[in-house]
Parts: structure tokens; sequence; C-alpha cells
């Protein structure tokens, strides 16, 4: 996977331009509010359709309309080009000009490492659910549309409590107990190569405790239909469905604590870490390529060791863009980022192109922690 161009319109603060991004690592940077994380974002957005702000409106231009971002991508051999265009709660997206739905895109194509990813440990259950699910759905296409049937089905049968519709039960509760036995079925299978993954990184980052991944869960397959009717009660009382996937947790523990509550702020940085690269690695093993490595503000890490191994990851893989306030050490290319503004720089180490040969040569290099 290579990006080899974005261009954006009206993007955020971002200035209407096209980059150009070489094999191996840009580094990007720059004052705080220059737009570092806008770039990134707009990179994520255009090659995996993907965004976590509350309203699409956030992404366009104060004062405008429509925003609109390209990415140029070298993808198994061949150059795609993605499209999105932003218009007030609307989004379109298109690959090679042809209109597509978010799960026809290269789903493997980025991982985004962020400082506030220490929220996965810290934040509430549905902020882990939501890595796992994202992570599951870009695997399996069939695992998104699973689970967004199954979240509609929790909202009806959460309308029916409420109504007192008690006839209707039975059959929201079969198709429940079908679709999310299923979706548990996955994640279960999903959990134990993630685990082994993030425990290797964790490891690799030095960490003394072990970490141990795994899945909180408010019923089993074999008991769900029979949960059901133990908790009846309960649940018409709340008016909410309070057994099921979409109330699981993907439990985190570092060494006997459980991170969310005992983790210092260092060790939860080191756990997120752990799962991000952990995402990576899973990306890569299912679609065979290894997705663009995104790393925000590589500088708000203080700590050395996990400094070393961000910049020692964005080295081994096949592009990385890294910002920061100050500028990422061994990058074939820096941007000097300032009001939206992304200025190649003269001095640094002759460019590459993006081809796909380039990046032969960076994939060839050693894994951090392998
Ligand atoms: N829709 C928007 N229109 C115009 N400016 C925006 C929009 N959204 C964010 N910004 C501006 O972008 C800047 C933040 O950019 P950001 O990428 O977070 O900076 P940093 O370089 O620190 O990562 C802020 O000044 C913010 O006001
Ligand atoms: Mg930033």
């Amino acid at each position: 996977m290579l990006l080899q161009t974005l261009t954006t319109l009206n993007y955020r603060n971002l200035a209407p331009a096209t980059l150009h991004f070489p094999a191996g690592v840009s580094a990007v940077w720059g004052p705080n509010g220059a737009g570092k994380t806008n770039l990134l974002e707009a990179v994520y957005l255009a090659l995996t359709g993907l965004s976590d702000v509350t309203r699409l409106e956030q992404l366009i231009l104060q004062g405008e309309r429509e925003a609109y971002v390209r990415a140029d991508l070298w993808q198994g051999g061949s150059l795609s080009v993605l499209e999105v265009g932003l218009g007030r709660g609307r989004r379109t997206l298109k690959a090679d000009g042809v209109r597509v739905r978010g799960q026809e895109l290269p789903r493997g194509s980025a991982v985004w490492i962020r400082p506030e990813d220490s929220e996965l440990v810290y934040g509430a259950p549905s902020v882990r659910r939501a890595y796992l699910d994202e992570l599951l759905s870009r695997i399996s296409a069939r695992y998104g549309q699973q689970l967004s049937r199954y979240e509609r089905t929790v909202a009806q049968r959460n309308a029916a409590l409420k109504a007192g519709e008690d006839w209707a039960m039975p059959i929201w509760e079969e198709t429940l107990a079908k679709l999310g036995s299923e979706i548990m079925d996955v994640r279960r299978r999903a959990v134990i190569r993630l685990a082994e993954l993030a425990f290797e990184a964790n490891a690799a980052l030095g960490s003394s405790k072990p970490l141990k991944l795994g899945l909180s869960e408010t019923t089993t397959p074999e008991t769900f239909r029979a949960d059901f009717t133990r908790r009846a009660a309960e649940e018409r009382a709340r008016g909410s469905t309070v057994i099921g996937p979409h109330r699981d947790d993907l439990s985190l523990t570092l060494g006997d604590f459980p991170a969310g509550e005992y983790a210092s702020r260092g060790e939860a940085r080191t756990i997120a870490l752990s799962l991000r690269k952990a995402e990576f690695e899973l990306l890569h093993e299912r679609f065979g390529e290894m997705p663009l490595l995104l790393i925000d503000d590589f500088s708000a890490e203080l700590d050395p060791s996990r400094r070393a191994f961000l910049l020692s990851l964005a080295a081994s893989v096949p592009q990385a863009i890294v910002t920061g306030t100050e500028k990422a050490p061994g990058a074939a290319l820096s941007f000097r980022a300032e009001s939206g503004i992304f200025a190649p720089e003269q001095n640094s180490a002759p460019e590459q192109s993006s081809t796909p040969e380039q990046a032969t040569k960076h994939t060839a290099l050693e894994q951090v922690g392998g």
C-alpha cells in the first residue's frame, strides 16, 4: 500500500493542494494548530472511508458547503484513485470514478496511531468495542453487515420493550441470539490472534508485565435465549437490552490487574501502542500488504523507549507519515506545516518516487520486536 498523492479542497484548515508522498517516512512538522492532525485525518478518511467526527460538517472549511479529498494509492500492483465528497450530512465515496460504499474500499489500507489512543485503556467499554468492531469490519465485510443488522435489531427490540409489546419479544430474541452469537464467535476467534500480537508488542516495548486481552461477555451463544428469560423483568423495567455483544467489553489486563483501573499513564500509552501494532499486524496478515502507517504527534511521546519503538516501526514499513512539533528523524522527505500549508523541504534526502519497487526495499527492513 503506497500513497502517491493526496489532494484536498476545503478540508478543514488545509490549503487546497496536491501533496506528493515518497515511499519510506515522510515527516510533517510544525507548530500546534498548523493542520498536521487534519492532514492525517484526511488521508485516513480517503483510504478507509472512516471518520470519528460526530457531524461531517466539522470536516468542511468553515463558511464553505462542500469539501473534497482524493488519494492516489498503489495497491496490489496498480494505482487506484479514491475520492471523498463531503456535503451537509452527506458523504460520497468513489473508487476509480465509480460510486462505492465504505466496505468496498481497500480495507487494510491504513493504521492511525494517535496520542488520544490512551482512551482505549481508560475509556468506556464502547471505546474498545469500537476499536474491535472497526477492525473486524475491515477484516470481514460480513462482520460489518451482521453488526449493523444486530444493532438495528437491538434498537427495535428496545422500542418494543418500552412500548410493552411482550408478544413481539420471541421474534426479536431469536434474531438477536442468532446474529449476536455469530458476532461473538468472530470476536472470540479474532481476539485470540489479537491477544498474541498485542502481548508481543507490549513485551517489545520493554514492559515487564504481560498484557492480556480477553472478552468480557454479558452472555454466551449457548445461554443467550435463557439469559433473555432470566433477565426479562430487568429489561422490561429499563426498556433496554442488557445482554449481548453490544454490552461486551474487550478486557485489558496488565500483570494481574485490569488496566483501565490500575495502569499508570505511561503503561496505558504502551498498551494503546501495542493494540495499534496488533491492528497493523492483523491487517497485514489478512490482506498480505502492509497498511500505510500514520503516526500523529510522535513528539508528544516523551518516553525514550516508546519514541524509539514508534520511529523504528515507521522505518520498518513501506510507508509512514509521522507528524510532530519537531521533525521525525530519518525521513525520506519532510514537510514544514504552517497554517494549513505543507511545504516540502529542499535540503532533505533526495526524494524517492512511490512505486512498488521502491517499497520492497523497505519491507525487507527488520521489523520492530520481530
Ligand atoms: N472545519 C474547519 N474549518 C476551518 N478550520 C478548522 C476546521 N476544523 C478545524 N480547523 C482548524 O484546524 C486547526 C487544528 O488543526 P490540527 O490539525 O489539529 O493542528 P495540529 O497541527 O496541531 O495537529 C485549528 O486551528 C482549527 O481551528
Ligand atoms: Mg495535532
